[in-house]
């Protein structure tokens, strides 16, 4: 039985998907020598409800100068942070000269929107190549780990925040412990530390399996955010639930006793105690509907294949190298797998080793079908691609379940 990294609570693993290499880890081709692996399985604590990966893999592995995520591929999340931005300006910049912190700033997307407007800001973000990119954008970068020390170090630099905010980052982040113990350092005794990172009731709803990887080393809900936020002195005071990335939660923070907790929280709360959110049913639920999604995407590829149909993937997502691994999805069954990014341009999936090319390349010609890895940004895809279905093109869809639109 492992332990919890929070509460050193007992947890109970209900997926292991064995062997699995690190998801952001884009092979330059040809592929000599072995990747780098480690055991991707999850469990749930029984005392304080985290759901969070049984293996840690070490930070620098995953997070370096040739980080290959740039935030602002997608006009819909340049738009929900924009939105997000002057949302914290509006509502949490009210002393004058305000400081607001971004931890995992990546490429700027939200902390431009606030350089512009001359906000005193600060990202900091350990991955050079995108810090890199943020700095040109305007944005002031800090190239680091955000933890304890780096906050300690923040504060006496630059005083204290009035807003710590992240997105998508602290769920990647195991020493969560560390990381309260910084927000504690660096907010001002008003300040807010606002979070957004994908919602284990959307995940199991889904069966979002692919939501599982290396960098997500923690699925957050309510019940265990309140819980670790209390153990470090803070308090949830509200949650707010986004339809981005398939499903996330904003929980904001506060020190304990500053502000009123919004009837939000204790409705989220109650939802997830009501439907036993990690009980052993609803585990076992996500664990078979897992197993059976990647089943029904195997034999169809299997049949495209055997048909003779052209069939490719979307988006090199972290994500997909979940699917593509555990369901066993290699060149075998997709040609190739289409993606804006340069970075991962020209460059093979990791594990499966399926080839990665420029979108260009998707409409020369269009294939018979797409799985759609990057699922999450589908009605922005589906509309960029319209040709694709209007030429009898189709995708393949494996969340909620398996499907041809
Ligand atoms: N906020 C962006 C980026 C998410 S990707 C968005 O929502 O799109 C996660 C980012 O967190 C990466 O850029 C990675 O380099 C960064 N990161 C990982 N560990 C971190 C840490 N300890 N402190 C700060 N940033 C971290
Ligand atoms: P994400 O699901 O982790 O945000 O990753 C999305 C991936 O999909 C990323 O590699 C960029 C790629 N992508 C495209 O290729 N075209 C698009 O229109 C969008 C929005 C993303
Ligand atoms: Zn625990």
């Amino acid at each position: 039985m492992t332990t919890c990294r929070i509460c050193r609570g007992p947890v109970r693993e209900f997926f292991d998907f064995g062997s699995q290499p690190l998801s952001d880890a884009f092979v330059a081709p040809p592929a000599t020598g072995p990747e780098y692996r480690y055991r991707l399985a999850v469990g749930a604590c029984g005392e304080c409800g985290m759901v969070q990966l049984l293996e840690e893999v070490p930070r620098e592995r995953m997070f370096h100068a040739g980080y290959p995520y740039h935030s602002s591929g997608s006009a819909v999340m340049r738009a929900h942070f924009a939105a997000a931005a002057r949302r914290l300006r509006e509502a949490e910049c009210r002393r004058p000269d305000p400081f607001v912190v971004e931890i995992g700033c990546n490429d700027g997307i939200m902390l431009r929107t606030l350089a512009a407007d001359g906000v005193r800001h600060l990202g900091i973000d350990p991955s050079r190549g995108v810090a890199d990119l943020a700095a040109a954008a305007g944005v002031r970068v800090r190239v680091d780990f955000f933890e304890q020390s780096t906050a300690l170090a923040v504060r006496a630099e630059e005083g204290p925040a009035d807003v710590i905010f992240a997105a998508n980052t602290i769920c990647h982040i195991p020493y969560l412990d560390s990381v309260l113990r910084g927000v504690d350092a660096l907010l001002a005794p008003d300040g807010v530390f606002v979070f957004e990172d994908p919602y284990l009731g959307d995940v199991l709803d889904r069966s979002s399996f692919d939501q599982i990887y290396d960098e997500h080393f923690y699925l957050f809900s309510a019940t265990s955010v309140r819980a670790v936020a209390e153990r470090a002195g803070l308090a949830l005071v509200d949650v707010e639930r986004l339809p981005v990335h398939g499903g996330e939660v904003r929980y904001t923070l506060a020190r304990a006793g500053r502000r009123q907790p919004r009837p939000a929280v204790a409705a989220l709360i109650g939802d997830e105690r009501r439907r036993e959110l990690t009980g052993p049913a609803a585990l076992d639920r996500f664990a078979a509907n897992v197993k059976h999604n990647c089943a029904e995407l195997t034999t169809l590829l299997h049949k495209l294949r055997d048909d003779g149909a052209h069939v490719v993937g979307y988006g090199a997502t972290a994500k997909s190298a979940t699917v593509t691994n555990y369901c066993g999805i290699g060149p075998g069954l997709l040609d190739a797998v289409f993606d804006s990014t340069p970075a991962k341009q020209g460059r093979l999936t990791p594990g499966v080793h399926l080839p990665v090319r420029p979108l260009a390349e998707f409409r020369d010609p269009f294939p018979d079908y797409a799985v759609l890895f990057a699922w999450n940004h589908a009605d922005e895809i589906i509309a960029n691609e319209r040709e694709f279905r209007e030429r009898g093109g189709r995708w393949i869809m494996y969340v909620p379940e398996v499907r041809v639109i």
